[in-house]
C-alpha cells in the first residue's frame, strides 16, 4: 500500500465497515512503517491489510476484502499471506481484536487456528452503545 493506494482504500473501507477507519489512520500506519498490503485483481484494488510486528508479536490492525468480492476465498489468502510475513518478520504470536457478531470474520480466523484468549468491554462503537471486542491469538 502506498499514499496513492489511499483513496481507493477508503472507498472499501467506508463500504465494508459500519465504522470506518479515517484516511489519517492509513497514513499514520504508512508513515509508521507498518506492513500495510494491498491486493489487485485485474488491476482493480480490492483487498488490503495492516500489520505491525515488534518484539515478537504481531498485530492485525486491519483485514478488508472488497464487499464485491467477499465469501470468494480472498480473505483467507490475504490472511494467509499475513501470516506469511509476520513469520519472515520472526514473530511467534499473531494477534487481533474481533466483534463477536462479525460472524464472517470469526469463522475465517478460528478456520486459520487463532483463539479467542480475552474480551475487551465496550471496546467498539456500536448502533446501541458499545460492543465488546474478542482477542484473538494465533501461535506460530
Ligand atoms: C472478514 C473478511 C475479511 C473475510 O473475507 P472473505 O473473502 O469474505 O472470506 P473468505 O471467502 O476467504 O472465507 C474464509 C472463511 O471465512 C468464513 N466466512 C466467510 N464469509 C462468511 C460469512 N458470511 N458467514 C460466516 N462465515 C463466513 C468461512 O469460514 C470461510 O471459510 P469456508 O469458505 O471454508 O467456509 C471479509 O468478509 C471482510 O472484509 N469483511 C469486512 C471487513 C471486516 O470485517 N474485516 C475484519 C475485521 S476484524
Amino acid at each position: 500500500m502506498t499514499e496513492a493506494d489511499l483513496e481507493q482504500v477508503m472507498r472499501i473501507e467506508r463500504a465494508a465497515y459500519p465504522y470506518p477507519w479515517s484516511m489519517g489512520n492509513f497514513r499514520d500506519c504508512l508513515q509508521a512503517g507498518y506492513s500495510c498490503w494491498v491486493a489487485e485483481l485485474d488491476g482493480e484494488l480490492m483487498a488490503y491489510s495492516v500489520l505491525v510486528a515488534a518484539a515478537g508479536e504481531g498485530h492485525v490492525l486491519n483485514c478488508c476484502v472488497s464487499p464485491a468480492w467477499q465469501g470468494l476465498g480472498y480473505g483467507r489468502m490475504l490472511m494467509d499471506q499475513l501470516i506469511d510475513t509476520a513469520r519472515g518478520h520472526g514473530v511467534d504470536s499473531i494477534y487481533l481484536e474481533v466483534r463477536p457478531s462479525n460472524l464472517a470474520a470469526l469463522h475465517l480466523y478460528q478456520k486459520l487456528g487463532f483463539e479467542g484468549i480475552a474480551l475487551r468491554r465496550g471496546y467498539y462503537p456500536a448502533d446501541h452503545g458499545r460492543e465488546d471486542a474478542l482477542v484473538m491469538r494465533l501461535k506460530l
